[in-house]
């Protein structure tokens, strides 16, 4: 059965990406589109809702985004976001002016009751980013809302089925948004909420098993979450049909090749093949000291590895891969959506290029229509340990990135004890769920210590933690001295070659979250 349908348009706003996923956590099915889908396609794909997005420009601009009056005649309930608001008002006959001072920040509105604003008290607090405001409403319109500065804060014409905010909901600062956005879904458009995860797994289930048939399907499984999570659900729909290759290239955290190992073997129906190259990797690596040569190397290796045991595994059938939907908007797939008018291509690690020798009868990607929380929460329902779900982001070159200077195999025993015991303290201290990353950081740098009566010279670790929304910055975390503490008695004693620990207090930006 096919899920009701809601529209997020793009119009270049920083937020769009946000806004389909509230959509999505209301339980309706929502995709980017570009402001630029023909009309004809959008009737075609029957929305029961459409969003308009924020965006950087102002309507006046010659280039601006803009959208055919039409779409106001499809007898399909839009919302438009800021500058999807003012959009709508200057399309639709009304007046966009600026501000003679720009909104930015929490701001509080009150409004005058209208469809959006259901169970929302008179005077809340919304996140404004404006500095073009609409002046003038078209025909038919009311205002619902107003702040101090802006005197259409939000707007409606429940006759055309129009409404319109200049406040951002989808952001957590605008206290009441996950409210409005759920008033707009269920009181304006009249989702019925079939966006469910059960109903997802089983549903693609059904649509793996029809697209697969008798035939074989090969897979990367790297131990993150987005590959992991594929793994389980092509193994519920065709079990030992499924081939996963796990390249162990000795980079990994203390364990974590055993592990996922394991879980995979253990838990789920499955052909599981790993691949433990440490010493082609290793010997590659001798002598390397250049973070971007160590980069270069560990990638080149991995994929060779990769392709030759896929080669040998046999290409009759399909190769799978755990692209997600973010990964396919960034590189310009997801469906036409970009971000304004440049869509933005990238290419993504999730989204590998196969050499041309290797042909499959087509790729499959069962997760990408999912964002990463959608994701976790199908990976929950399959019954993968807490621990991999949750997973914080590792970098593909792994403990390569973390030590700085050569690559040997007595540096990644020192990184990965000392690794696993500060994530064991962390762990022990309660303050896990407040740390976005925390590792250990070989930095090549040996330092004179005492231990009993003998001087020592060996190695330094540093501890690095922190805190973001999005990993574009990042700040360091403040964790409690005593926590910090036993950290650093903890290295000292039970690490061998360990006889100093520093805390890397940088930011970013100035500095990465990881050292290479
Ligand atoms: P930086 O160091 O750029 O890291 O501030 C931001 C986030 O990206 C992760 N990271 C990587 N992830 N392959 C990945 O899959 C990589 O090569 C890579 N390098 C950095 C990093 O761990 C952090 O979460």
């Amino acid at each position: 059965m096919k899920n009701q349908l809601c529209i997020v348009l793009d119009f270049g706003g920083q937020y769009n990406q946000l806004i389909a996923r509230r959509v999505r956590e209301n339980g309706v099915y929502c995709e980017i589109k570009s402001y630029k889908t023909p009309i004809e396609e959008i009737k075609k794909l029957n929305p029961t809702g459409i969003i308009f997005t924020g965006g950087p420009n102002s309507v006046y601009d010659e280039t601006s985004p803009h959208i055919s009056k039409e779409i106001f005649d499809l007898d399909i309930p839009i919302l438009g976001i800021c500058y999807g608001c003012q959009l709508m008002a200057y399309t639709l006959g009304g007046k966009v002016e600026s501000c003679t001072k720009s909104e930015y920040g929490k701001i509080e509105i009150s409004h005058s009751g209208g469809t959006l604003f259901k169970d929302v008290p008179e005077k809340n607090i919304v996140w404004m980013s404006h500095t073009d405001f609409v002046s003038q409403l078209p025909e038919g319109f009311k205002v619902t809302a107003k702040s101090e500065d802006c005197p259409c804060a939000a707007f409606e014409c429940p006759e055309k089925k129009c409404y319109a905010v200049q406040f951002h909901p989808e952001v957590t600062h605008s206290e009441y948004g996950k409210q409005i956005l759920h008033n707009f879904l269920y009181d304006a458009c009249g989702f019925t909420g079939d966006w469910i995860m059960d109903d997802f797994i089983e549903n693609t289930v059904e649509k793996l098993r029809n697209q697969i048939g008798d035939k074989k399907v090969i897979l990367g499984l790297s131990g993150g979450v987005d590959s992991s999570v594929a793994a389980a659900l092509l193994s519920r729909a065709v079990g030992k049909q499924l081939t996963c290759v796990f390249v162990d290239q000795g980079l990994m955290r203390k364990d974590e090749g055993d592990f996922v190992e394991n879980t995979f073997t253990k838990m789920f129906d499955m052909n599981f093949v790993r691949v433990n190259c440490k010493d082609k990797f290793l010997s590659a690596l001798k002598g390397v000291t250049d973070p971007e040569q160590k980069r270069k190397i560990i990638g080149t290796e991995f994929y060779n590895v990769f392709w030759d045991k896929i080669r040998e595994q046999g290409t009759d059938g399909f190769f799978a891969q755990g692209t997600i939907y973010p990964d396919r908007i960034e590189s310009g797939r997801g469906n036409e959506a970009g971000h304004g008018s440049t869509a933005v291509i990238k290419t993504h690690h999730n989204m590998v290029k196969m050499p041309d020798d290797i042909k499959f009868d087509g790729t499959i990607e069962p997760l990408g229509d999912l964002f990463k929380d959608e994701v976790r929460a199908v990976g929950e329902k399959l019954g993968i340990p807490h621990e991999l779900v949750w997973r914080q982001p590792f970098p593909g070159p792994g403990l390569g990135v973390r030590i700085i200077g050569e690559i040997t195999e007595e540096k990644i025993k020192i990184l990965q004890e000392a690794d696993a015991v500060f994530r064991d303290e962390i762990k022990k201290s309660g303050i896990e769920s407040q740390l976005k990353q925390f590792f250990a950081v070989l930095p090549d740098v040996r330092t004179v210590g005492v231990m009993g009566d003998h001087r020592t010279y060996d190695h330094l670790i540093a501890i690095r933690a922190v805190t973001t929304d999005d990993f574009m910055t990042a700040d360091w975390a403040k964790i409690p001295y005593d926590v910090l503490a036993r950290v650093s008695n903890r290295l000292c004693n039970e690490v061998e070659h360990v006889n100093r620990v520093v805390y890397d207090i940088t930011s970013k930006p100035p500095g990465t979250v990881e050292w290479e």
